[in-house]
């Protein structure tokens, strides 16, 4: 009987958690995706801080996995294809220095898979300003004639 309250009560629990997450704006499908990518970048960076290699192994290899999935290619530009390449390159790079329990070389694959991360959304932003229609801005022009001296 007890075990059967506990099994409703984490029921109750798990289904309260899901709306909440519902609630917070979580639209389903890209966002998530997305932000898949910082919960395994965060869990690699407590795998190198507590020297647990099978943890940076594993959390390596799910972000190279993740660069793989069609979600991943959200534009495709030579750019982003070339920043998606050197940030699975990257990924390897973590989880090959994982196997060699080397610390050292994984905390240096780390770093350049953490610079794709903010090169390749430059260069999203840059396409998105891009694409943006232009600003509807007034025309100005401005009176230089008071500033040109009168002979
Ligand atoms: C090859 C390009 C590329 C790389 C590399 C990349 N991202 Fe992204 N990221 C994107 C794109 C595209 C979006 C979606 C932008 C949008 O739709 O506004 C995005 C969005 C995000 C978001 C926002 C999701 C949301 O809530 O809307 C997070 C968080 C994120 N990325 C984390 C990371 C982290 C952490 C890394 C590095 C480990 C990384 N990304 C590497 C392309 C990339």
């Amino acid at each position: 009987m007890k075990s059967r309250w506990i099994t409703t009560a984490a029921l109750l629990v798990a289904v309260v958690g899901l709306f909440a997450a519902q609630g917070q704006g979580e639209v389903p499908g890209k966002p998530v995706f997305m932000r898949m990518k910082l919960d395994h970048t965060q869990r690699l960076l407590e795998g190198l801080a507590l020297n647990d290699f099978e943890l940076i192994h594993k959390e390596a290899q799910q972000l190279s996995i993740l660069s793989r999935d069609e979600d991943w290619n959200v534009f495709e530009t030579p750019e982003y294809r070339q920043h998606s390449l050197d940030f699975r390159k990257a990924a390897d790079a973590v989880a090959a220095a994982a196997d060699k329990k080397n610390l050292d070389g994984a905390m240096l694959a780390y770093m350049t898979l953490t610079l794709q991360c903010v090169e390749c959304h430059k260069h999203v932003r840059d396409v998105r300003m891009a694409a943006a229609p232009p600003l509807d801005l007034p025309f100005r022009t401005v009176k230089l004639t008071g500033l040109a001296p009168s002979f």
